[in-house]
Order: C-alpha cells, then sequence, then structure tokens
C-alpha cells in the first residue's frame, strides 16, 4: 500500500497565478506524478480561511465560486471548474470530530487563490475531487499538527495532502513598487534583507533535518524563532507548515525528511519556497 508525499507549498502572491516560474513548474509536476499515481484526491489547508472560536470547518459547497485573483487576467482562472469533494469532506469532519476538534461543515464558502491557484498550477486539464480544511483564529501550532496528524491516515487510501502558506510571507515588508508600477512580482532591486534570508534557511533547515514527531516539535519552534515575526507579520501562511508537519510527522516517517525542490522570491522579500515530504515510492504495511 503506498504512502502519498505531503507537499508544503508557499504560493505567494497572486502574480503566481499569470506568470511563470520555479515554483509553478514543480506545482505542475507534482500534479503530473500524483494524476500517475492514481490519487483519490486533495486534502488542503490553506491560509486565506479560518474558523473563529475554537471550531474548524471543512468546505461543503456544492458549486463553490471563485474569489477574484488581483492582477491576474480572469480567464487564467474563471473558466477552471472546482471539484469539491463532498463525501471526503464529510468523511474529514467525521475523523475531526471524532478526535475532538469541534468541526462543522460550511456550505457558504467561496474558494480562494490560496487553494485553487495551486489546483490550476497543478492540474490544469481538470481538477481532482477536493477538499479544503479551515484554519483556526487562534493559530495554535499544536492544534494545527494535530488536524493534520488526525487526517494523515487517509494518505494511505491515495489522498494527496498539501498545505498552502508561505515560508516568508509577510505582506507588510515586501516591496510592492515594481509590481504595482509595471506588474513585475520578481523584481529584485536589491537582495532580500537578512531577516528573510534567515527566516528562509531556517525552515528549509528544520524540514530538511528533521522526520517524523521531530518535525513536529522543530517546526513549531521555528514560531519562537528570533526572526519569526519578520518573517510572518500574522500567523496565516505559517498553519499550513504545521498542518504539513502533522500530516508527514507521525513516527511512522520517521527518517523521511523533507526536501526543497523548488523556490522564487518575489516583491524581494517574500520566499516561495516548495517543499515535500517522502514521495511515491513509500509502502506501509496495511491501510490502518
Ligand atoms: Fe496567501
Amino acid at each position: 500500500m503506498a504512502l502519498t508525499p505531503v507537499h508544503f507549498f508557499s504560493h505567494g502572491s497572486t502574480m503566481m497565478l499569470g506568470e511563470e516560474s520555479e515554483s509553478a513548474d514543480y506545482w505542475k509536476k507534482c500534479g503530473d506524478e500524483a494524476l500517475a499515481h492514481g490519487i483519490k484526491g486533495v486534502i488542503m489547508m490553506g491560509a486565506h480561511w479560518d474558523a473563529n472560536g475554537d471550531r474548524i470547518e471543512v468546505a461543503t459547497k456544492p458549486n463553490p465560486g471563485k474569489s477574484p485573483v488581483a492582477y491576474v487576467h480572469p480567464e487564467k482562472y474563471m473558466h477552471y471548474k472546482l471539484n469539491p469533494d463532498l463525501p471526503t469532506a464529510k468523511r474529514c469532519i467525521e475523523i475531526l470530530s471524532s478526535e475532538g476538534f469541534n468541526v462543522r461543515g460550511n456550505d457558504s464558502f467561496d474558494w480562494i487563490h490560496d487553494t485553487y491557484l495551486i489546483l490550476i498550477r497543478m492540474f490544469p486539464n481538470g481538477c481532482p475531487p477536493t477538499t479544503i480544511i479551515s484554519m483556526n483564529a487562534r493559530f495554535d501550532p499544536h492544534f494545527h499538527i494535530k488536524v493534520g496528524s488526525s487526517l494523515r491516515q487517509l494518505r494511505k487510501e491515495g489522498y494527496l495532502i498539501i498545505g498552502t502558506g508561505g515560508a516568508v510571507h509577510n505582506l507588510y515588508r515586501n516591496r510592492w513598487g515594481q509590481m504595482l508600477r509595471f506588474s513585475d512580482n520578481f523584481a529584485q532591486e536589491t537582495p532580500p534583507e537578512t531577516w528573510a534570508l534567515e527566516f528562509r534557511q531556517a525552515v528549509e533547515d528544520v524540514i530538511s533535518n528533521n522526520s517524523g514527531p521531530n518535525l513536529r516539535r522543530a517546526m513549531t519552534r521555528l514560531m519562537k524563532h528570533p526572526q519569526y515575526r519578520d518573517a510572518h507579520a500574522t500567523d496565516d501562511h505559517f498553519m499550513a507548515a504545521l498542518f504539513v508537519a502533522g500530516a508527514g510527522g507521525d513516527e511512522e516517517d520517521s527518517g523521511v525528511c523533507g526536501k526543497l525542490y523548488a523556490e522564487t522570491w518575489e516583491l524581494t522579500n517574500m520566499c516561495n519556497s516548495q517543499f515535500t515530504i517522502g514521495g511515491w515510492d513509500r509502502l506501509v504495511a496495511s491501510a490502518g
């Protein structure tokens, strides 16, 4: 029985949908591989949808709309048909509920570019059945690790688990001028600032050198890194990394470190690193 890989993708700015990049090429490669291996569906946590109180939610709108994508021509996304996986959404709600989460379906949520930008890039010829899980707005790292670890079992059934957030993602410290004036999101008039380089390296070190429960601990500790708050003015784009550590950091994942496969700097200080934990060659004894 195969154990699917887990991806932590940094979706970057909206322009990552419209402009070509190394990251976009990698997303496509991951999508091609997933289809070649006959995935049953995709389960994603993004960075743009959170539930209040102690709740989390699962997207259950049968025909979700798409929030507009700034700086991208609508032709690039308006015709792409989203494919919400309602049976798997129900299943995720049951699993999360049995793990003690206050979870419910949300049948009015429209999808946002953090998830469908990645889906379009990975699966340009058609969206596989996809389930979107919300964050919780308290942004507790341990909570989000537990969400990932609760859903990890679905990897054994052929579901591809993806967290889409950011490695270094602080909109307040990006340099927006070149993008606003010339639609050039990749302009790099100066090197990235030191805090961005430092935290980007810390994320790579953690994912490349830790596996199993150690990955979960190390990813959590990154929120105490001296440059964390510079790299993430808000916690939303880092929660996907915790979700991924939960889904890819079980005892059974010990010895399987993640790897940085592609990276794209945008807006001088935003680092869009693309990581994958595991591969398509991992087998487990049984679908327990
Ligand atoms: Fe985002």
